[in-house]
């Protein structure tokens, strides 16, 4: 038997304007995203935003169905609108911000499991990590790589 160990690194910092320019832009369009969400079931408001190597931000938030397991978070509700406008254009982050009844969460939003294989795909597609940018009322952290979130993932080489 051997250990493995894997190294998680989130970096936090405590309010939007520690942030450089280019992300606190992101963020301020994921907060407006959410705005936006069709969430009437579970009253949970989430607003993603995608900003690509040519600059250009690409937003997106969660979409419910009254059959449940056809919604879709906005995490892959803005990638999948990304990719598909500009399918040769790198994702560089993806920032996310979610609102309930009292306002924006405490606590950042954490991506899903699905939401972090489609981001992991978006990696191996683009060849260079996803800058991933979560917002809490109190703390935003970020993460510089998939990996940080979804360690031992399922990619494409796994096929074999
Ligand atoms: N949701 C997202 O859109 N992104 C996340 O990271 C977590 C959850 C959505 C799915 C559903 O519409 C609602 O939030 C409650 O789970």
């Amino acid at each position: 038997m051997r250990t493995i160990e894997k190294r998680i690194i989130v970096y936090e910092y405590s309010t939007i304007w520690d942030l450089p320019a280019a992300e606190q832009k992101l963020l301020m369009a994921s907060r407006e995203a959410a705005l936006n969400s069709y969430s009437p079931y579970s009253k949970f408001n989430v607003g993603a935003a995608v900003l690509l190597d040519n600059n250009e931000i690409i937003t997106g938030n969660n979409q419910e169905n009254a059959a449940f397991s056809e919604s879709l978070c906005a995490e892959r509700v803005a990638l999948f609108y990304a990719n598909s406008c500009y399918k040769d254009i790198p994702v560089r982050a993806i920032a996310v911000t979610a609102s309930n009844s009292q306002g924006i969460t405490h606590e950042p939003v954490k991506p899903c499991g699905s939401c972090r294989q489609a981001l992991m795909e978006t990696e191996v597609r683009f060849n260079q990590p996803v800058r991933i940018i979560l917002e809490g009322r109190n703390k935003i952290q970020v993460f510089d790589g998939v990996d940080n979130l979804l360690p031992f993932a399922f990619k494409p080489d796994s096929l074999g």
